[in-house]
């Protein structure tokens, strides 16, 4: 009796697993690797970054300095700011006065981060 429940539980358990539901664990465990982030994450994590490292001088991606250079949609596609990689580009060499942020100061995977921030958010 106890076997035969044993075995019902087990196919009852498979069966679950392979349709993916009834199960309290997540199909995949938890970490992933940084690489794998899904888009969110990594905006999430480059919004905290901007506020950080950006914010004073970008408020709300103005430009506190020079209001021809917000950080807005129209703004970066009027001086050909369109990928990630011109805004990680522009934190690695400034154009003239805004300060200077080598990888020691920001990985790229954190400029990344930024960046896609700052296209996601203020488009
Ligand atoms: C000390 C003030 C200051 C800080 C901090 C700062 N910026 Fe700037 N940013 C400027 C100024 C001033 C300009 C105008 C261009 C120049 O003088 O280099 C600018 C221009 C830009 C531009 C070009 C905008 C355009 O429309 O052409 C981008 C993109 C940018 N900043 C991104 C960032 C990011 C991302 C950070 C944070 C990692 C950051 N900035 C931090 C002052 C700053």
């Amino acid at each position: 009796m106890f076997r035969i429940t044993m075995q019902a539980c087990a196919v009852v358990l498979v069966t679950a697993s392979l349709l993916g539901g009834c199960s309290n664990e997540p199909p995949q465990g938890g970490e992933r690797p940084p690489a794998a982030a899904p888009r969110q994450q990594q905006v999430q994590r480059g919004e905290e970054l901007f506020r950080q490292y950006c914010a004073a001088c970008h408020p709300d991606g103005g430009n506190v300095s020079d209001p021809e250079r917000t950080l807005r949609g129209r703004a970066l596609r009027s001086h050909h700011i369109t990928k990630p990689q011109d805004i990680v580009r522009i934190m690695r060499t400034p154009i003239s006065r805004m300060i200077r942020f080598d990888a020691a100061t920001l990985s790229d995977e954190d400029a990344g981060a930024i960046a896609e921030y700052v296209l996601y958010a203020f488009r």
